[in-house]
């Protein structure tokens, strides 16, 4: 696919997707793959897998340490990603680029470091009633050591944030307001542009946690005005094990380092220790550098599809999946059933079926979803249930996964008598 084709006269050619990805051609129980557990992690195209062996058989070197050709291609295959993400995300600068080991390392770096500089007793966090653990379980153990207060900003039943009490939970006391850009499990996308312009009027610093929403769509960190913002690159086509921690770089400067070792400092005597520049202060002793130097290839083939085009074709996608199953007697959406704000990710219950059963059934037909609690479980006991169903749609879904999908569901309620 040409970088240069426009939205306008894009055609958004599935199939030929399909055909970059080979564990799509696998049988699961004797039946097609249907993957729709891209929330959880996504399949890699040949390309990002050719990359990651490429790298082993002609770079494969550390990288900011030695003065040999492979140390230096090394360290400019991993610089080269970092640019990449920087322009990627809205233009940053590579100093506010910090790679990490995924999402959840990277909302434990700010705990760790701003948050224990800056989080002092009677200090108010804010986050919501839809954070995944990864967002709730550091500032939850932060607040705790600090006697620091967590408040949250509910949700509507259909799973939107309730904004109405907004200048009530967000105020002066506040000093971060930590919220996910699109849940997990509700598929739910938060106007994150409205709550920084109303926690920055407090004096209060955002992290928004991109985990779910920079694979799916536009995200531009400078237009958002966020401080610090998350994401993974396995949930983008690229391997596990690499995250990604933009922070604004004033922040980021005050900052304590997170880890303690190699290439994070400038000098080093038994008296005195002084801390690297951005953004290698936060990157202490070798980091990941297949997976960094594979992202390159993953960021650069969403580009050739292009990010609104991907945002417009799993949006008509999702309101595909809404329709077909709510057709399904007993089966309840969680979750915005209008696709404006939502992303992919479509939980569901059933009245009479546990998730896992679910879960179970469809694996044996050959469908891959995710069932359990979703690493939610404040957000389920919000939604009065204790595990959903989801399936999560990406760019190598098609209408006949969502019609696999649905006629399975459908067969397995009679197939369990609940017709
Ligand atoms: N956070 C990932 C998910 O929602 C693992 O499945």
């Amino acid at each position: 696919m040409s970088t240069e084709t426009t939205k306008k006269d894009f055609l958004f050619d599935v199939q030929k997707i399909k055909s970059d990805f080979p564990i799509l051609q696998r049988k699961i129980n004797g039946h097609r793959l249907v993957y729709l557990d891209s929330g959880a992690s996504t399949q890699k195209p040949i390309e990002v897998i050719d990359a990651h062996t490429d790298y082993f058989k002609k770079i494969n070197s550390n990288i900011h340490r030695g003065l040999h050709t492979l140390a230096e291609d090394a360290t400019n295959a991993y610089e080269k990603t970092r640019s990449h993400i920087a322009k990627f995300i809205g233009g940053t600068k590579t100093s506010e680029i910090i790679f990490t080991a995924g999402t959840t390392e990277s909302i434990n770096l700010v705990a760790y470091t701003w948050g224990e500089t800056n989080i002092a007793e009677g200090d108010e966090i804010v986050i919501t009633d839809m954070e995944h653990h990864a967002n709730l379980v550091p500032w939850v153990m932060l607040a705790k050591r600090k006697n620091a207060i967590i408040k949250r900003i509910p949700i509507t039943d259909e799973g939107r944030l309730d904004l109405s009490d907004i200048q009530n939970i967000i105020t002066e006391k506040t000093k971060l307001v930590s919220l996910t850009h699109m849940s997990n499990v509700l598929g739910t996308v938060n106007p994150i542009k409205e709550i920084v312009q109303i926690a920055h009027q407090k004096g209060a610093v955002v992290l928004a946690d991109g985990a779910q929403s920079v694979p799916h769509m536009p995200v531009d960190v400078v237009d958002l005005d966020v401080d610090f913002y998350a994401f993974s690159a396995h949930k983008m086509l690229g391997p596990t094990g690499v995250g990604v921690l933009y922070g604004k770089e004033d922040i980021l400067d005050k900052m304590p380092p997170f880890n303690m070792g190699g290439e994070m400092i400038s000098e080093v005597s038994f008296e005195r220790i002084t801390w690297a520049e951005l953004p290698h202060k936060f990157e202490a002793g070798t980091p990941n550098i297949a997976g960094v130097v594979t992202f390159d290839t993953a960021l650069t083939y969403l580009e050739n599809i292009g990010m609104e085009n991907i945002h417009a074709y799993e949006t008509k996608l999702t309101a595909y999946a809404i329709k077909k199953l709510i057709q399904i007697d007993g089966l309840k959406i969680q979750g915005p059933y209008n696709t404006i704000n939502r992303g992919g990710a479509v939980s569901f219950t059933d009245k009479n079926l546990h998730p896992h059963d679910i879960s179970t059934f469809l694996d044996s037909k050959g469908i891959a979803i995710r069932a359990g609690h979703h690493c939610a479980q404040t957000l389920m006991k919000r939604m009065r249930t204790i595990a959903t169903a989801r399936a999560s749609l990406y760019i190598y879904n098609d209408e006949a996964d969502i019609d696999a999908l649905h006629d399975e569901l459908f067969a397995m309620r009679r197939y369990f008598g609940h017709e």
